[in-house]
């Protein structure tokens, strides 16, 4: 359920921030309505993370993660914290900022960390005390070998949050990471906050366990698997990037998409630059077009979720008609496909709505410069 409404959201997203970001371009330089139309991109900002908040609670399936630097993430964080949290809580920081990156949702983790924080400060109140979080790169230890027989790779990033709170009695423990399971007050707790941080670390390929002494404190400790590096990926690291690279072109792109606002915003970007574009918002009439004259598409933009066929069905059709086109695969909520129908459908390139019109251009060049 929370999918579809974010689907939708983003589409009317897509709208909001592609005609603003329009009108704004639109504007002459110190136009006094440039402010109201920052106020306006800043809000649909807001409005693209509440969904990313939501969609992390509906079980949708993962999304392709790309490589972070989880130190940049945890700092942000911990800016946060300082400024939300009391002074009886002292923030110390223990971060290795040379960690490897991690294929992850930077979103995501940002919620994990700020559900063991608040779970810290609380298990600290009233008095105070320390929180510390760390982040190192470290092979598994000998117990966590033993406890996660499957963290078998050399060394893991580690994050970790401790607290001098009043510890979690130990026939507890086991039910902390249940959905619902509280020990606050009626009113006071869902019991989601574990359960949610759970689900975060299992779908980045992570453990997560907890130490605790009743009295002392807790730590809760998370290891995320390292990405793989460039070598390991077999990409070649970039040449020195071009300057200013081109935006523009004249290829002959095919736009589908079921959302006719979309489909406009997109020839109000793309057209301008020299593209030339047939859209449609039907993707049967889009197939129609390309058997009429397959060469004479140069890449194909589809949305995923549309009535009669979806994204990944019409590239199917398109593939047996001209298996090299290239194409690119739009959706409103993250998780349109797993990263094996992704791979199978062998796209170019997938875009999470709300696209902006920085992003489009600048895929649309990587893919059909590729
Ligand atoms: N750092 C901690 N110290 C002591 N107890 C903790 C700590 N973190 C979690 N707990 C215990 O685990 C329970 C479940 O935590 P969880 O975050 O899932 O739910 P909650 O904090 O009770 O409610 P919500 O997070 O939805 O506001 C808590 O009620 C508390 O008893
Ligand atoms: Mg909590």
């Amino acid at each position: 359920l929370v999918g579809g409404i974010a689907h939708n959201f983003n589409n009317l997203l897509t709208s909001i921030f592609g005609f603003s970001e329009l009108a704004r371009n639109a504007l002459s330089e110190g136009h006094p309505a440039t402010k109201y139309l920052d106020q306006v991109l800043k809000s649909a900002r807001n409005a693209k993370e509440l969904i990313e908040q939501l969609l992390t609670f509906s079980n949708r399936k993962p999304s392709p993660h790309l490589p972070v630097s989880l130190d940049r993430v945890v700092s942000r964080c911990l800016k946060m914290l300082r400024s939300s949290l009391p002074a009886t809580i002292e923030i110390r920081e223990d971060i290795d900022p040379s960690c490897p990156k991690v294929e992850a949702d930077p979103g995501q983790i940002e919620q994990l960390l700020m559900n063991l924080a608040t779970n810290a400060f609380q298990a600290m109140e009233p008095e105070g005390g320390v929180l510390e979080v760390g982040l190192h790169c470290r092979p598994p230890t000998p117990e966590e070998r033993e406890r996660f027989p499957h963290l078998t790779a050399e060394a893991y990033v580690c994050l970790s949050v401790r607290d001098t709170g009043a510890g979690i009695p130990p026939e507890v423990v086991p039910k902390i990471f249940d959905p619902f399971f509280t020990t606050r007050k009626r009113g006071e707790g869902t019991g989601l906050g574990l359960s949610v941080v759970h689900g975060i670390v299992k779908r980045h390929g992570g453990e997560i366990y907890v130490v605790s002494s009743p009295g002392k404190g807790t730590t809760f400790r998370c290891c995320f698997p390292c990405a793989p590096s460039r070598e390991e990926r077999g990409v070649p690291t970039p040449k020195a990037k071009p300057t200013a690279p081109s935006l523009g072109g004249s290829e002959r792109i095919l736009f589908v998409d079921d959302q006719p606002a979309i489909g406009l915003l997109v020839e109000e970007i793309l057209s301008p630059l020299g593209y030339r574009l047939t859209r449609t918002t039907d993707p049967l009439e889009a197939l129609e077009h390309f058997r009429r004259s397959p060469e004479s598409f140069d890449l194909l933009i589809t949305d995923q979720l549309m009535p009669k066929l979806n994204g990944l069905a019409l590239i199917g059709e398109i593939r047996r008609l001209r298996d090299d086109l290239p194409v690119i695969l739009l959706s409103g909520h993250h998780g349109p496909a797993s990263s094996e129908e992704l791979d199978k459908a062998a796209i170019s390139a997938f875009l999470p709505k709300p696209i902006s019109a920085a992003t489009l251009l600048r895929t649309i060049r990587q893919v059909l410069d590729a």
